[in-house]
């Protein structure tokens, strides 16, 4: 079958990787560039009939830039360099040229909303009121030995940090060590913008964009208003972020970004546009002439409960908004959540989690939208909970004022779970401990043990993946829902004017559930089934032509094509 011309993007399937902790070539616990080159075979090998791979179009790593690692690399401190502890830039044209030869493109994480403390231009910033970068981060005076404004930080407290040098505060979004570069400064614009170049240039494909929504700040320093009776123990929702967060003039730095990528062919730009932000926050950042965001990354996933009426309604809404020629996208996990399976831990202590996880795999590879994975979601991975504090990482996030202990967000970024070997793979050397402790679950959840294994969850994503790169339906078919408001199972249509596909999920382990759904019945192809959390369980052979039953069975799944 031809495909219609569409971009990689548009095509493909992001696979997010969190480089401390994927794999460790070198054996000192951390994971380095050198150790994803190594698995590349396993993400893609670059044989669409791989009986290993699986078969993503992309990776996403997450910050690898030069950092003293207080926000695990979401703290640059060189933009033009590699951080030692993943490699070097040899490490990192190396990886290019690996991941492209299979057909795999890479995206960076591209943190300028903020710096680090350390950085050059803030060291220097901080040390006058008129030096030559005295303007490049967003400096004001305080007001009757107060902070300027009310503004908080997102990770506790206020945004505003004092320095005595200047005799002034400095805002940041975030902790006190990742200070907010001032936008309105053009020099920071044309420096933010020949290093988007600089990586452009050695062959990376695009970018995300870390708080994206956040670059913009009011320029009379207004305070934000307070909701009306909103009591949330975090203080930062209760206000609404009016004046430091999605200003008009912010998709004007977006936009001359992807004027950047622009000037080069075929590059993506993905941002997170997510704090405080609706839906409709987020999708202005396709941009008026869809000239701002490719991608701009909505948390309706992320945040939605296991329930099929809920997420129904949000890929809905999603549908409706996302303007015309635009594409939009999916993920349930990354870096800063808990795993989904580990989000809905209340559901899967009655329900089964490997239910859940089958379930969670087919509606992202099957919705219309580009999907991103968060690595070990294909195995199934869960968070690590009992992370000793003594072990913790997420240095970055602020205790309460009543000192509570903050939500880390480790237990979601442990290393990534091999084999049953000690370190379950991602690392070997003498060093016991890796970055994060391994999840003990690691013998039985691990990839050299679902590969084995036909009816395993990494098997059930690999071949969802390679019946969505082999069907124009379901890459970027019409999306038409089957049941008005559905409380225990999903069907819904994907089609273009060639192919239809019908996809169904049950959520619940009632059996037998009726399936009333206003469509012929006769004549389907059967794509891939599963029931009662075994794949391909279903009463025929994936290939076979079959009627859509009347009643689905608990947790069954099944994807159709009409003959
Ligand atoms: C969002 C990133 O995803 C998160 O990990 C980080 O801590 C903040 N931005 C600050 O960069």
């Amino acid at each position: 079958m031809t495909l219609k011309t569409k971009t990689w993007w548009e095509r493909g399937i992001i696979y997010q990787i969190y480089p401390l902790t994927f794999a460790d070539s070198n054996g000192d616990g951390v994971g380095d560039l050198q150790g994803i080159i190594q698995r590349l075979d396993y993400l893609n090998d670059g044989n669409p009939n791989s009986d290993t791979s699986l078969g993503i179009d992309a990776i996403w790593l997450s910050p690898i830039n030069k950092s003293p690692m207080f926000d695990n690399g979401y703290d640059v401190s060189d933009y033009r360099e590699i951080c030692p502890t993943f490699g070097t830039l040899e490490d990192f044209d190396e990886l290019i040229r690996e991941a492209h030869q299979r057909g795999i493109k890479v995206i960076l994480d591209l943190v300028v909303n903020h710096t680090s403390d350390r950085h050059d231009w803030f060291v220097e910033s901080r040390s006058s009121r008129d030096n030559p970068k005295a303007d490049w981060y967003l400096w004001q005076e305080g007001y009757k030995d107060n902070p300027p404004n009310n503004w908080l930080s997102y990770f506790g407290g206020s945004g505003w940090t004092f320095c005595p040098e200047r005799g002034q505060y400095y805002f940041h979004t975030f902790n006190a060590n990742q200070p907010d570069l001032n936008w309105r400064n053009p020099d920071v614009r044309e420096e933010v913008f020949d290093i988007i170049r600089f990586w452009l240039d050695r062959g990376v494909d695009g970018f995300r964009l870390d708080a994206s929504s956040a670059y913009s700040k009011d320029k009379y320093f207004r305070d934000n208003p307070l909701k009306f009776a909103s009591s949330d123990k975090n203080d930062y929702n209760n206000y609404h972020h009016l004046y430091e967060k999605n200003l008009p003039e912010n998709h004007e730095i977006v936009r001359e970004i992807r004027q950047v990528l622009d000037e080069y062919d075929d590059r993506l730009l993905v941002g997170e546009t997510f704090i405080d932000n609706t839906l409709y926050d987020s999708i202005a950042f396709y941009g008026a002439n869809n000239d701002e965001l490719h991608l701009p990354f909505t948390f309706e996933f992320a945040f939605s409960p296991w329930y099929p009426g809920h997420l129904q309604r949000e890929i809905e809404r999603k549908e409706l908004l996302t303007p015309q020629g635009a594409q939009p996208v999916y993920f349930w996990d990354n870096h800063d959540i808990p795993r989904h399976l580990s989000r809905w831990v209340d559901c899967s202590l009655c329900v089964d989690s490997m239910a859940i996880a089958m379930a969670a795999a087919t509606l992202l590879l099957t919705v219309r939208g580009t999907p991103v994975l968060y690595y070990g979601q294909e195995i199934g991975m869960v968070d690590y909970d009992d992370i000793p504090p003594e072990l913790s990482r997420d240095k970055a996030i602020a205790p309460s004022p009543s000192g509570e202990v903050p939500e880390r967000r480790d237990g979601a970024r442990t290393p990534m779970q091999w084999d049953d070997s000690p370190q379950a793979g991602f690392s070997f050397g003498k060093n016991p401990q890796p970055w994060l402790p391994v999840h003990p679950n690691y013998k039985e959840v691990n990839v050299a043990a679902q590969l084995r294994d036909p009816r395993s969850l990494l098997n059930f994503y690999r071949r969802l993946v390679a019946l969505r790169r082999d069907s124009e339906a379901l890459l970027w078919g019409r999306l038409r829902t089957l049941i008005h408001y559905p409380y225990e199972h999903l069907a819904y249509l994907r089609e273009t004017d060639d192919e239809m596909v019908l996809v169904v999920i049950n959520f619940s382990y009632e059996k037998p559930l009726i399936l009333d759904i206003p469509i012929e019945r006769q004549g389907w192809k059967l794509l891939i089934s599963a029931r009662d959390r075994r794949v391909n369980s279903y009463r025929e052979e994936t290939g076979t032509t079959i009627d859509i039953p009347e009643k689905l069975d608990a947790f069954e799944i099944l994807v159709l094509q009409k003959v």
